[in-house]
């Protein structure tokens, strides 16, 4: 039976070389007669594949939906291409105060704020890019949706590691078009979370295929070679000496994010506490603060609470100062090095 419908994926080549390139779909009418013409006849169905033989020969293109689903091209058959998903734009609902300590970082951040307000007033003089750095879990994500949320714009969050595609030059291209888009919806935040997964030192480069590529797009982004009015990069890493000096001077703030002391530690699990679902009954958690030097805020709401809350439903019971202290010395005894002095 002829299809009346069916939905394209780009898929790739069966092999790659360092110079191909990605085809892109620039004519969707033109594509479909093209389409036709060579798959004419071709039985499909959902899953299938179909190389193309003439422009990027044996580019291959998936079968993602085909309506009936067994069925063959024909001259009648409507054919469409998936359109690459659009990154993600996201509004929060976290804000500064709900950042505990990280004083510094919020004061810096002010200034970001004050640009997305009115970019335009700032001119050249405009901040691009800034780099958060620090343990892990101390609130640097939180940060910058709380910038965003303040500022009212919206974030365009990406993982760096998920730029590292599985075809030459889509990291760069994927670099290159979320710019585009952030251009498109300014006043914006770019947020990159991860950084260290691309923008390694440049001896550790070559091990990562095309790592390279996608930092030198990244660059010449960051550079503002192409003035991308009212957008603000912020990118974050755990491993800061791992970046690659050429990145990093890019930077025009370095941001540290610290471990939280007793006192944040405390407001930390306050703060958490309230929204639990189940009761506490006759809990310190000022002794809980104590014993948790070295827990980063996500380890504290993680580890402690959420482990301890979960620990007391099995239980069928309120959450106990003994629910507490089990998951305090757990998460100890998982990841770090033996307390100095625990529940004295
Ligand atoms: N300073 C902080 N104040 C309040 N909560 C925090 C703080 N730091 C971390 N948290 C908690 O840990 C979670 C993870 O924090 P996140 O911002 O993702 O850390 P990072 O991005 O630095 O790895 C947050 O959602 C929050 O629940
Ligand atoms: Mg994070």
């Amino acid at each position: 039976m002829g299809a009346r419908y069916m939905l394209l994926r780009p898929a790739g080549y069966p092999l790659k070389s360092l110079f191909q390139e990605y085809p892109v779909v620039a004519e969707p009418r033109l594509f479909e007669l093209y389409a036709r013409e060579q798959w004419y006849g071709e039985n499909v169905r959902p899953g299938s594949y179909l190389f193309d033989r003439r422009l990027y020969p044996d580019f291959a293109f998936k079968v993602v939906k085909v309506y009936p689903r067994f069925s063959v091209v024909g001259s009648e058959t409507v054919i469409e291409v998936e359109k690459k998903t659009e990154p993600a734009k996201v509004e929060y609902n976290v804000r500064f105060d709900d950042v505990i300590g990280q004083e510094t970082a919020k004061r810096k951040v002010k200034i970001v704020e004050k640009f997305l307000a009115e970019p335009e007033k700032f001119g050249r003089w405009a901040p691009r890019n800034v780099l958060f750095y620090g343990v892990s879990g101390t609130g640097k994500t939180m940060i910058a949706k709380a910038l965003a949320t303040e500022a009212g714009v919206p974030m365009l969050p990406v993982k760096a590691t998920s730029l590292i595609g599985e075809f030459v030059g889509e990291g760069a291209r994927q670099i290159h078009s979320l710019y585009e888009k952030a251009e498109q919806i300014a006043p914006c935040i770019i947020f990159i979370d991860e950084l260290d997964a691309i923008a390694l030192d440049r001896r550790y480069q070559d091990l990562r295929g095309d790592v390279s590529e996608i930092v030198n797009s990244l660059l010449t982004e960051m550079d503002g070679i192409q003035n991308r009015e009212g957008v603000c990069t912020i990118a974050a890493t755990n491993k800061i000496e791992f970046i690659d000096s050429s990145i990093r001077s890019r930077f025009e703030e370095e941001i540290e994010f610290k471990l939280p002391s007793l006192e944040e530690r405390l407001q930390i699990l306050e703060f958490n506490s309230r929204t639990l679902p189940q009761e506490m009954k006759d809990v310190n958690l000022h002794e809980i603060a104590r014993a948790t030097e070295g827990f980063s805020g996500r380890d504290l709401v993680e580890k402690v609470l959420k482990a301890a809350l979960h620990h007391a439903i099995m239980d069928g019971c309120g959450i106990s100062q003994g629910h507490l202290e089990e998951k305090v010395s757990k998460a100890r005894k998982d990841y770090r090095e033996p307390p100095k002095e625990m529940f004295s």
